[in-house]
């Protein structure tokens, strides 16, 4: 697979691939290109490896040179891991159930626009469920609605508050994401 992977902001996410990666967790799997919306850590962690890092203006119409770059780099599968954007319909439309999306919270709940960061995990609290976790899923012209490749749950304690909430489902996601980066080579 030739990934792109498509970041916002710390990328540990983003790290835990290359990590993978490198030390043949994941096999057959290689980093061509890492993408952001805008300034953030995740690129130091791509420039470190020396992975080929690309940043576009999320407020000019960034979809075609997007696709450009994706293609010059031959990706072949996209991974979006705390990407904020939302994606063109263009992008679903080229790499077809080629493209997952790791969500901190068990969809379908708990998703859809503006469901990001600690508004997700508030939003649990706020609706007393009993668990919570990560989903990988597949990325459709629909916000969080495409098919579910993969889940994992955690108990919501009832001392729980969003910040510590958010720390718990984030070290699942760092296992999942993998797990789930395994099963879309799988399925490719
Ligand atoms: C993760 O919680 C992910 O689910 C969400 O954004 C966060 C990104 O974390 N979409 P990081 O940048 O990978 O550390």
């Amino acid at each position: 697979m030739q990934l792109a992977v498509f970041v916002s902001g710390n990328g540990s996410n983003l790290q835990c691939i290359i990590d993978a990666i490198e030390t043949e967790r994941l096999t057959d799997t290689e980093i061509k290109l890492v993408v952001a919306d805008r300034d953030c850590f995740a690129k130091e962690r791509a420039l470190k490896h020396k992975i080929p890092f690309f940043q576009f203006d999320r407020k000019t119409n960034w979809q075609q040179l997007v696709i450009d770059q994706l293609q010059q780099h031959q990706i072949t599968h996209i991974v979006l891991a705390g990407f904020l954007s939302i994606l063109p319909k263009q992008f679903c439309e080229i790499w077809s159930n080629k493209i997952i999306n790791l969500h901190p919270a068990l969809l379908p709940k708990h998703g859809g626009k503006g469901m990001y960061g600690l508004k997700v995990h508030q939003a649990v609290i706020d609706n007393k469920e009993a668990e919570s976790g990560a989903t990988v899923h597949f990325v459709t012209e629909g916000i969080d609605e495409g098919n579910i490749l993969l889940q994992e749950k955690c108990a919501v304690e009832a001392t729980d508050t969003a910040e510590t909430l958010q720390q718990k489902i984030h070290h699942l996601e760092h296992q999942i994401l993998i797990k789930a980066i395994q099963l879309f080579h799988e399925k490719k």
